[in-house]
């Protein structure tokens, strides 16, 4: 029988969480299911945990699923951040944002001692850029400048717009600009240097030696782990 790959690795990745952890509650549609799996446990009465939410809807979701939160005045580090990626590769280096929470699961990663990504198979790729946009959070005030700077780099940057044609912005009120870019990254490390450099970025979706493990959810219901 065919399952959601999405529901595999997020369910998967929930058993890696014990008792008392102080969580990153990642952002999308895959680690909604870790949420479930996470939820059914605290309910049961099996479980004790905090989350620090990467998205206001992330936090939506928690709350409503009786998942207690915390901010990160609350707590200086993190036991365990499971989240989701766009793309994959080889090295753990991943692009994030598709969902425009790059910024907010950036930080909450990096104060994660262990981070685990949940993903379908279709997000493994020998190369960063070749199927999915770079997303680039940037200042609205800076957008004209920021735009041409990246163009510079080799890229398509287009303005991330809702589906009535309104300019798209994330929680910390920025705008997105997703970078096209033709042959996908060849360097990567050295893109996200250039793109941080440049002024008015807020962060890239770029996420280099973040990740520790990656779980992978296959139709056939098995959970692939894979440790760096
Ligand atoms: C949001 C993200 C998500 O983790 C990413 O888009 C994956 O989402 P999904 O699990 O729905 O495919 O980076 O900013």
């Amino acid at each position: 029988m065919n399952q959601s790959p999405k529901e595999v690795a997020g369910r998967r990745a929930a058993e890696f969480v014990t008792d008392g952890m102080t969580l990153g509650l990642g952002t999308g549609s895959t680690v909604y299911f870790t949420l479930l799996a996470l939820s059914e446990r605290i309910r049961a009465g099996h479980l004790r945990v905090r989350g620090v939410p990467t998205s206001l809807d992330t936090e939506r979701k928690a709350l409503e699923l009786g998942i207690p939160l915390a901010t990160l005045d609350e707590v200086e580090s993190l036991d365990l951040c499971i989240d989701g990626a766009d793309e994959i590769d080889g090295d753990f280096a991943m692009v994030k944002g598709g969902g425009g929470a790059l910024l907010r699961e950036k930080v909450v990663a990096s104060i994660a001692r262990r981070v685990v990504i949940v993903v379908g198979p279709e997000k493994v790729v020998p190369r960063l850029g070749t199927t999915f946009a770079l997303p680039v959070e940037v200042a609205p005030f800076a957008r004209p400048v920021v735009r041409r700077a990246l163009a510079k780099l080799g890229c398509e940057p287009k303005l991330r717009t809702t589906r009535d044609g309104a300019t798209y912005l994330t929680d910390n009120h920025n705008e997105i600009l997703d970078c096209r870019f033709a042959s996908g990254i060849a360097d990567v490390p050295a893109l996200e240097r250039a793109i941080d450099a440049i002024p008015g970025v807020v962060e890239s979706g770029l996420f280099v030696g973040l990740a520790h493990a990656l779980v992978i959810g296959h139709p056939d219901g098995r959970a692939e782990v894979r440790q760096r």
